[in-house]
């Protein structure tokens, strides 16, 4: 991962909120994807859509990209914050330019929050764990923590930790891993983010999870992923997993379009935060949700009032190496 620089403090405004952004690039993202890019124009910072990187068959309305930049969003807030740095955001500002996300314009009558600040330390820790946590139980203050988190970006949190809840959920990601497998464009897809000649973004074969059911070297889990269907091998595990996992997390929003995407993306990160700082992990059980027929289904299942966005699994687990990013100048001008 790029290191990340000390936050340059008495340096000329923009080179400090262009520090700021190698926090906001920290976030998660779909298939460690990166579609963003951040414009630095005195105190404003232009938070944008990289479309090209889209996933067009897991993905097919960008809804889990512009959730991908609302993380980063959130990173760039918490980075403002803790910087003592006021900011207005506004966002989807531009009827003609629909890539433009977010304006986060710095100026001193702007708002602040402690409270996000407090999650800077937090940001380098958070990593996606794809290995199987520790059994123990995820304490009743933290949960009540994460569904605040959620609710402070205005999106519905649901925890379920009762074992017969996350068999079904188990039920439902297998059913899904093995939808998804069964289609070659979505296993070509995947492989073309798991390929080892990608060094600045994309899965590492270790963190997309495939060694666990591949013995085979990089490259060939690549090329087994594109050629073969390995949706009841990864039905298996996953459902091993679900069911190991001590906590699963349901974020749903109200609304189901781009503004609902942004809030989401920004509840994921500040559910993260909340989590790594204390020590808690997660990975993303999403397949139910990006399956058509599926989504409603897990709905119904978790009794939401809305529609659901993300699903994990939260617990504690092994340190887990990060994911690359891009250089910083391949997505600030
Ligand atoms: C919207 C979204 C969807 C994701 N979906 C999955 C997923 O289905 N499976 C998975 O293993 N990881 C998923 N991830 C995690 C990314 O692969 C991960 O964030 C990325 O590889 C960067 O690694 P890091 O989170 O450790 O920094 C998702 C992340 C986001 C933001």
């Amino acid at each position: 991962m790029t290191a990340v620089p000390p936050l340059a403090a008495s340096a000329h405004p923009e080179a400090l909120l262009k520090s700021l952004l190698a926090y906001a690039v920290l976030a998660p993202s779909s298939h460690n994807s990166q579609p963003w890019r951040f414009i630095v124009d005195g105190p404003t910072i232009a938070v944008c859509a990289d479309r090209v990187r889209a996933l067009p068959v897991v993905d097919p309305f960008d809804r889990e990209l512009i959730i991908s930049c609302g993380a980063a969003l959130l990173n760039l807030r918490v980075a403002l914050d803790h910087a003592g740095l006021a900011h207005t955001i506004s966002t989807f500002p531009s009827e003609v330019d629909p890539d433009l996300l977010a304006l986060v314009r710095v100026c001193d009558d702007g708002y602040s929050d402690a409270s996000l600040g407090a999650l800077f330390d937090a940001i380098p820790e958070r990593v996606t764990t794809r290995a199987p946590f520790e059994s123990t139980a995820v304490p009743d203050t933290l949960q009540r923590e994460l569904i605040a988190a959620g609710a402070a970006e205005g999106v519905e949190v649901a925890c379920v930790d009762a074992i017969a809840h996350r068999a079904r959920v188990a039920e439902l990601v297998a059913e899904a891993d093995r939808q998804q497998f069964a289609d070659p464009r979505f296993r070509r897809e995947l492989a073309s983010w798991i390929d080892p000649r990608r060094h600045v973004d994309g899965m590492p074969a270790f963190a997309a999870g495939v060694p666990t059911l591949l013995d085979f070297a990089a490259p060939v889990v690549t090329m087994a992923v594109r050629t073969f269907d390995l949706g009841n091998g990864l039905a298996a595990l996953h459902h091993q997993l679900v069911g190991a996992s001590p906590l699963i997390v349901c974020l749903s929003t109200v609304r189901d379009d781009r503004d609902a995407w942004l809030a989401a993306g920004q509840a994921l990160e500040r559910v993260l935060l909340v989590a790594a700082r204390a020590g808690h992990t997660a990975s993303y059980l999403n397949q139910p949700i990006e399956t058509a027929g599926l989504r409603a289904h897990l709905r119904h299942m978790l009794g939401l009032r809305g529609e659901p966005q993300l699903l994990l699994r939260v617990g504690r687990g092994p340190h887990t190496p990060h994911s690359p990013r891009r250089p910083l100048d391949e997505v600030v001008s």
